[in-house]
């Protein structure tokens, strides 16, 4: 008899069981392509498709207007969208799976043209020198403009209300995207942030911001129904840098995160080879594993071995996998099946092609 894989074995989250340990990583796929930015009947069936995962976590989806950072991505500010993600969380749950939201804010890896020539806005002056996907094509990035006290209390507004609207929604839950050098992680990198007042300057005020959206979402959500994200190595993209305090960073922050009953903190292994970028850590899940007792998710470049040897070796809960959920809706399946796994079509990630490379990708026949 072969034994059951890590992997597929239920896991106790919180107050949520899931089914099993494999979670699908957020994904933008552009394919809210209509004027309210609100998920469609598309989105229903590519979510309800992966409704085996154990959980799923949603796209980043903008939480204002101000937000926005990419074309066709879905919001979570307005009426429509709200009604949008309430008939995908009800296709979801009728599957009997669970979906948390990744609520987003890119902060200044957007551009004027999304915002009436306004300009995005950023802890500090200081252009990530990267691109921006605009409505109107790939465009370089701008200084942005300095947030204002003013503006650091609005957005934090504004992220309580996104999970007052994520809530009304229907989502088990929800994800604060504090990762891959969009807003959250520019206030807390050297190279985007350079205040001077309680937001800048030690590691523990770059941390502020975050916390203070954390404590407003917490009195929305209970704590074990709110998960965070982070990628500490990440380097040399969107114009962020790890430097001698990068790492201490998000060791405070981890560590502090202790005090807070969260879902989950999850945690993505280097995108790039960081193995000549002095002061990053090659080896995130058994670095920030024994600083942390809550639920960590690992993610990034994970098979089905992989994953299964992680969580056999106590350096996760859970993984969570994104493009291999892209062309395997079943993956859960394939796994305990041992079988095949389709390859994504990369031309489709982001594209408006509808229904193409979303949810079109066969599942898995067994012959016999
Ligand atoms: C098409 C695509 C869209 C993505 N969009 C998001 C996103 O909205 N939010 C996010 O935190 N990460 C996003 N990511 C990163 C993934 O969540 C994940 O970290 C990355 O794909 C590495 O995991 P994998 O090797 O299992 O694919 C995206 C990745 C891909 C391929």
């Amino acid at each position: 008899m072969s034994k059951i894989q890590p992997l597929l074995t239920s896991y106790k989250m919180g107050d949520l069981l899931l089914k099993n340990r494999l979670v699908i990583a957020p994904m933008t796929r552009s394919r809210a392509n209509n004027k309210e930015n609100a998920p469609t009947d598309l989105h229903v069936k590519y979510y309800k498709q992966r409704a085996s995962a154990g959980l799923i976590i949603s796209e980043g989806s903008q939480i204002s207007k101000r937000a926005v950072g990419y074309v066709n991505t879905p919001g979570i500010y307005s009426e429509a969208q709200v009604k949008g993600w309430r008939a995908v969380t009800d296709a979801v749950h009728k599957e009997e799976g669970k979906i948390f939201i990744q609520l987003w804010h890119v902060g200044r890896v957007s551009h004027p043209d999304f915002h009436n020539g306004e300009l995005p806005l950023a802890p500090s002056a200081l252009n990530p020198n990267s691109k921006s996907f605009t409505p109107n094509g790939f465009k370089d990035t701008v200084t942005p403009k300095e947030m204002t006290l003013e503006d650091i209390k609005t957005t934090v507004e504004e992220f309580k209300q996104a999970a007052i609207n994520a809530k009304n929604a229907g989502f088990d839950g929800l994800e604060i995207h504090s990762s891959n050098g969009y807003l959250f992680h520019q206030f807390f990198n050297n190279s985007s942030n350079n205040r001077t007042d309680n937001y800048g300057g030690s590691i523990e005020n770059r941390a502020c911001f975050f916390f203070e959206v954390l404590d407003e979402i917490s009195k929305v959500f209970p704590q074990n129904r709110v998960g965070v994200r982070f990628n500490p190595s990440m380097h040399n993209s969107h114009g962020i840098d790890v430097d001698q305090e990068t790492i201490p960073l998000f060791e405070y922050v981890i560590k502090k995160l202790n005090n807070y009953n969260l879902a989950y903190v999850h945690l993505s292994e280097p995108f790039t080879d960081v193995s000549e970028v002095k002061y990053a850590i090659k080896n995130i899940a058994k670095h920030f594993r024994p600083l942390y007792n809550g639920t960590l998710i690992i993610n990034s470049n994970f098979d089905q071995e992989k994953g299964n040897n992680i969580i056999t070796n106590g350096f996760a809960d859970l993984v969570a996998y994104g493009k291999l959920f892209i062309s395997n809706s079943d993956l859960p399946e394939r796994f305990l099946k041992n079988a095949p796994i389709t390859k994504c079509d990369t031309k489709t990630f982001y594209s408006d092609t509808g229904a193409k490379g979303y949810t079109d990708y066969a599942n898995y026949i067994e012959d016999i």
